[in-house]
């Protein structure tokens, strides 16, 4: 077969079997076109054919046959398209792996409105409808429909405009030439796979894994479950792995593998879970492997057959006095009293790169790793402690991260099969998950029920006392923090706090994007304007007087003057099928950094370059570390070269919890001033002279003007390396242990004030999300677009998790069934609202460099505004997430 491809002739042997997708990636290696849902439902496979837009990953590469094929690749650094700038400008992309697919679409789309409008500029409707086969799981739908606005008005048509883009590596990005682990491709590299448990409960009985190891083409075959306790608790756990030439050997050696597995009884409903008379899930020693779902430390707890119970007294505060005056409320029927139950839904990470390694060992002690990551440094760490090899002989590469959202902080099973398999079969492996396989056990942010009983006082002052019981389901793993949540929140008054852990036949959560505080945001919030509207407040006014967290209040005080607010009418006076709603929330994280991050600033014939061994999923640290180190020599962040994503750079922070911008920004601020400083004594030294000022194009100095080039080649290399250390004066929060990874504690907590907008379809008991206002204690923001775009896709991840996001486990075959992205679904472009962002930026200046952080607050409390808006717009107060039609149905006719 003969097809054209980006402008060439290409003729191939007929490919049965393959994908269009396939065939450009894997044989052409142009990488840029993305394979994720596999089924046409998320569009990153978007390639022209023939002009028009399809997804290549439903199109059989044998219909290429005569065709013109154009890949992203086409419009390449030197010919960028004015749809690609635009994206660039508006900062239409975050981790990038969806963007060459939305940039492909978008072409077509601006080509057709250029041949048929000429001008103007395409309504949004017109917008969501024509992108609404493409899912961003990172949200950055606003940046898009901006970008397409801009295009659509020829902007950026000309080649003589000079576009500014607040993103470094955005031209990486929108020409799909930046480099993702899944994009990977070694001289003699194996395929892996993992063969898994099909049942949710089963004793391996025996695993001969010698046929698959004779087989042609298999390049090793390793066991990955425990001899000293070969159970499977879930389906989807790890049995066995292989590598083998390419992927169809590779299954065709799985089949022959056929573990002998005893079924034993199992139990995936965390609610009979919690009985006795359920199936035990962990018994005697294997108690003590029970997997981490949160993020941090496990806090001491007792075991009642599945149930885990954290030690009350660490949580609570001043129970006993908490336990009386609710009783007290209790009976005197106190009208502040608000008593209900609250549950939230499984919310799967769904990144749209997958977890994903490649291993080669490039000698017998010597290992490289490109890795899907959330942290590279810490990653190679743990990789030389598992494999027993000195630290510096292990590189981890995270070059671009497809998102991760949580799910790709620890170091993985594909990492270590991976790994494994290498060294035996002596050529790199590797390992991606499958969606199936990502949304069976690649994480979910787990489900809750939490029982809670608020009180107030009679003159609406303060509230009184709060009783909460924190039921978390975790699958297998425990020590998720929804208790420990409710302790930072509204604190001061007295809180009896009850957080247990209830373990299941289910694979393991893992920490999602502020871990917890969401499902405690929305007991805690709703139970806050129920309350209200009991003591006839108003949802602010309630907030002002009962939350003592001081920043915050500058952002009650912003709300109390927003046109959006003062248009909210009493609670349950809407009337008609449509209601509008408003609602507010507000959010709480913790001010987390990393102490120990390392910066390297240096001046040399190349420029000036930063490096630090961090990852870039989206969040914005290659322009933080750009635009900073910029600042510092007066040079725009383009002429700073950013290495990062390399485990062997000096220490850097991890991706996640909010704590990266911050331990960044102040440490590459001081590494660059060093190196000014230096810069200036050598010019003093050697030239006696002095600098008067930096500009983008030089140095000014007393005997005139130093262009960067010219110095640079005139002086010689100049560096400094700046370690961020703890805050001044110390604080004993910021000392404390929290988990393996060198992470502290600042001393102000972050926090965040949403205000939404909602219409509820009472007929059909839809609900759509129509205006966001979000207020922000961020602290010190660095970039601003980037600061936006985080949360404009921290509103979407909260709206999506308010509607829509439920894992459904058949509790009869004890396994999830939606483990694909037509059946699970997530928000997309047409979901997002008009939103408004402000950022309260004092607050921290205690807080070394006055940077907090805003990747979790921005998302915290949006399920819970959602939740009060409707709230408002039915008077009835959800309690069970999401909101599907069935339960805004039932909502309505209570
Ligand atoms: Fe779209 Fe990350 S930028 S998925």
């Amino acid at each position: 077969m003969e097809c054209k491809i980006n402008g060439e002739i290409h003729a191939f042997e007929a490919a049965s079997g393959l994908s269009a997708a396939q065939l450009v990636r894997e044989q052409l290696r142009l990488t840029g076109t993305k394979t994720v849902c596999g089924q046409g439902v998320c569009g990153a496979c978007t390639v022209l054919l023939d002009g028009v837009p399809v997804l290549s990953c439903l199109l059989a590469a044998d219909q290429l046959n005569g065709k013109s094929v154009t890949t992203v690749e086409a419009f390449s650094d030197d010919t960028l398209h004015p749809v690609q700038k635009s994206f660039m400008a508006n900062d239409a992309l975050q981790c990038g792996y969806c963007t060459p697919g939305f940039v492909m679409r978008g072409i077509a789309f601006y080509e057709k409105w250029k041949a048929e409008k000429q001008s103007g500029m395409p309504d949004r409707e017109a917008l969501k409808a024509a992108f609404s086969g493409n899912l961003c799981r990172c949200g950055a739908y606003e940046g898009l429909l901006r970008a397409m606005e801009e295009a659509c008005l020829g902007k950026f048509d000309s080649p003589e405009f000079v576009f500014d883009y607040p993103r470094v590596e955005a031209q990486e990005k929108v020409t799909g030439a930046a480099l993702f682990t899944s994009d990977v491709s070694l001289p003699r590299q194996m395929t892996g796979i993992i063969i898994r448990s099909t049942l949710p409960h089963a004793r391996i009985l025996n695993c001969d894994l010698e046929a698959a190891r004779a087989f042609p083409g298999v390049g090793a075959v390793i066991a990955l479950y425990d001899p000293e306790d070969p159970i499977l608790r879930y389906v989807g756990q790890e049995i066995c792995a292989l590598a083998a030439t390419n992927k169809a050997v590779a299954k065709q050696a799985a089949a022959l593998i056929q573990p002998k597995l005893e079924a034993l009884p199992f139990v995936t409903d965390p609610f009979e879970a919690a009985s006795v008379k359920s199936p035990e899930i962990y018994s005697g020693k294997s108690a003590r492997k029970v997997p981490n779902a949160a993020e941090g430390v496990i806090f001491p707890g007792k075991w009642k057959h599945n149930t885990r119970k954290h030690i009350v007294n660490l949580l609570s505060v001043k129970p006993i006095q908490a336990y009386f005056r609710l009783k007290r409320a209790a009976k005197g029927k106190h009208r502040s009293l608000v008593r209900e139950t609250f549950t939230t839904a499984a919310q799967i990470h769904t990144p749209l790169e997958p977890h994903c390694c490649v291993a080669h060992w490039e000698g017998e002690d010597k290992l490289r790793v490109f890795l899907s990551t959330q942290a590279c440094h810490w990653s190679a760490r743990e990789i030389a402690r598992l494999f027993k090899l000195k630290s510096e002989n292990v590189k981890v590469t995270a070059n671009h991260v497809g998102g991760g959202f949580g799910s790709k902080l620890d170091l993985e099973t594909e990492a270590i099969a991976a790994i494994k398999l290498a060294k035996i079969a002596g050529n790199p492996v590797k390992v991606a998950l499958s969606r199936a396989e990502e949304m069976l056990v690649g994480g979910y942010r787990p489900p809750t029920r939490i029982s809670l009983s608020l009180a107030g006082d009679q003159n609406k002052k303060k509230l009184k006392a709060l009783s909460v019981k924190a039921e978390t389901f975790s699958g297998v793993g425990i020590s998720s923090l929804v208790g420990s949540m409710f302790r930072l929140i509204y604190p001061g008054m007295p809180k009896i706090i009850e957080e247990l852990d209830v373990v299941s036949n289910l694979s393991s959560a893992k920490p999602f994007r502020g871990p917890s505080a969401p499902q405690a945001s929305w007991a805690m919030e709703q139970a806050v304007d129920a309350m209200a509207l009991q003591l006839g407040m108003n949802p602010l006014e309630a907030r002002m007087r009962w939350d003592l967290n001081k920043i915050r209040h500058n952002l009650f005080l912003e709300v109390e003057k927003l046109e959006l607010w003062q248009e909210r009418k009493e609670t349950g006076t809407a009337s008609g099928r449509f209601r509008t709603g408003i609602g507010m929330a507000s959010g709480n994280w913790f001010n987390f950094f990393h102490p120990k991050t390392k910066v390297k600033v240096a001046l040399s014939a190349k420029g000036i370059s930063v490096t630090t061994a961090t990852q870039d999923m989206g969040t914005g640290s290659r322009s933080v570390l750009a635009v900073t180190v910029g600042a510092i020599f007066g040079v725009s962040p383009a002429a700073v070269k950013v290495y990062i994503g390399n485990s062997n750079s000096v220490q850097g922070p991890t991706s996640g919890g909010s704590r990266t911008t911050n331990s960044l920004y102040i440490t590459a601020k001081e590494a660059a001033m060093e190196v000014k400083e230096m810069l200036g004594q050598h010019i003093r030294e050697k030239f006696g002279t002095a600098i008067d000022s930096f500009t983008e194009g030089g140095i000014q100095t007393d005997d005139g003007f130093h262009s960067w080039q010219d110095l640079f080649v005139k002086i010689p290399a100049l560096s400094a390396t700046a370690t961020r250390g703890h805050n001044a004066p110390l604080n004993i929060l910021s000392h404390l242990p929290l988990g393996a990874d060198d992470v502290a504690m600042g001393p102000s907590n972050l926090g965040s004030v949403f205000v939404v907008q909602v219409q509820v379809d009472t007929l059909l008991g839809k609900v759509k999300v129509e205006k966001v206002w979000g207020g922000i204690a961020s602290g010190k923001i660095i970039v601003p677009e980037l600061a936006k775009s985080q949360c404009y896709g921290g509103i979407i991840q909260g709206i999506s998790y308010a509607l829509y996001e439920e894992r459904i486990v058949d509790h009869k075959l004890g396994k999830p069934m939606n483990t694909n992205l037509e059946d699970y679904h997530i928000a997309g472009i047409g979901d997002m609202p008009e939103i408004e962002l402000f950022f309260h930026e004092g607050g921290f200046e205690s807080h070394k460099g006055g940077a907090a952080g805003l990747g979790e607050i921005s998302t915290i409390p949006v399920a819970a505004a959602v939740g009060n808006a409707v709230f408002n717009a039915t008077g009835s107060m959800p309690v069970d997430l999401p909101l599907t039609l069935s339960r805004i149905s039932s909502l309505l006719s209570r």
